[in-house]
């Protein structure tokens, strides 16, 4: 056994090439196989002195691994080769990139909004968006004659019925449905779709989001209900954030509320944004009228407790700026990718 025969393998190895499997295979033989020439070295080297023995042991062993990994390589290019000219399809090309989605700023306001609240101990309750005119105007105190329930407001899904159904208008019908359904106390806020009989411009749309809350307890105050908003609106907004509320009617709640934060923009200085105010308007809120308290079975004598709603269009408007509502809806992509790591102004 001579240095030489290894060396010759080596070279021989290098320029090796198979074209198929087959081919692959006879070279296998050739070298690996019984009669193979790395399995004749190896029988050679019983007769190699023993001062050898050691160096030749290592160049033998480290010649089987070369010889089986070339092995190897072959056999797989040649299987890509074979597979690519099957298919007409030439697997060696760089694949197709899918490019990864993005939440839609929407879902991301609705997020963090639960999260927040989440924290603040509330569970998070959905209903219908088609639903019937007791839960989304009886129960909630609206009378026969509110506005609202004219066709003009409100897409109705069918009519001539004393309890219609249509789609629902506020998530203020989710209140009605958690308080049937759950035990108080109640914590809950309350995300989803909502519609209205809008013509489609960049103020107003016909499908828009909000998120409801509702919490109901025993000797639950309008002194909680302003605390909650004010330290939702400093985890939302930044912690400097101020709040102002203003008289308002909802047919739910009494008395009821209209709440504004400090504009983040100029900080109360007025800008655009704020239209020269200081104050952004964002929800809603009241404490929830006894007569709804008592249409879904709730003691008003016992319990009280507030209610709030926000939209979460108008939110994200506040948040990126983005004043058109008529974006929220196209699914542009160009819009959507913008929010893949947009920062908060
Ligand atoms: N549902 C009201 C709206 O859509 C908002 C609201 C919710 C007001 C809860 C008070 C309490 O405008």
């Amino acid at each position: 056994m001579k240095r030489e025969d290894i060396d010759r393998i080596i070279a021989e190895l290098g320029e090796l090439k198979c074209r198929t499997l087959k081919e692959v295979e006879e070279a296998r033989v050739r070298f690996l196989g019984k009669k193979g020439e790395v399995t004749a070295l190896f029988d050679e080297f019983h007769d190699v002195s023993k001062e050898m023995k050691k160096e030749f042991g290592r160049s033998l062993n480290e010649l089987k691994k070369t010889v089986q990994a070339k092995i190897d390589e072959l056999r797989s290019s040649v299987e890509v080769e074979e597979a690519s000219a099957g298919s007409g399809t030439d697997l060696t090309m760089p694949g197709d990139e899918f490019g990864l989605g993005s939440r839609h700023p929407v879902s991301i306001v609705r997020q963090e909004i639960v999260e927040i609240f989440r924290k603040f101990g509330y569970d998070v309750a959905e209903g219908p968006e088609i639903e019937d005119d007791y839960h989304v105007f009886e129960a909630l105190n609206f009378p026969d004659n509110h506005p609202a329930r004219d066709m003009q407001d409100t897409f109705f899904v069918s009519t001539g019925h004393p309890n219609p159904l249509l789609l629902r208008t506020h998530t203020s019908s989710v209140q009605v449905r958690t308080m049937e359904k759950m035990d108080v106390p109640i914590r809950v806020v309350c995300p989803g779709r909502v519609f209205r009989n809008e013509a489609i411009s960049a103020r107003a749309h016909c499908i828009f989001h909000q998120i409801e809350g509702l919490y109901i307890d025993e000797g639950v105050t309008f002194a909680d209900l302003r605390q909650a908003i004010l330290l939702f609106a400093r985890e939302m907004f930044g912690p400097e954030t101020e709040i102002r509320m203003r008289p308002s009617y909802f047919p739910f709640t009494e008395p009821s509320a209209e709440v504004d934060v400090s504009c983040n923009i100029c900080h109360g200085k007025g800008c655009n944004i704020c239209k020269g105010t200081g104050w952004l308007e964002i929800l809603g809120c009241g404490m929830v009228d006894p007569n709804v308290l008592e249409a879904s079975g709730i003691d008003s004598k016992k319990y009280s407790g507030f209610a709030f709603g926000m939209g979460l269009e108008r939110i994200a408007m506040l948040k990126w700026r983005v004043n058109d509502l008529r974006h929220y809806f196209e699914n542009d992509l160009r819009f959507l990718k913008e929010f893949e790591a947009a920062p908060e102004v």
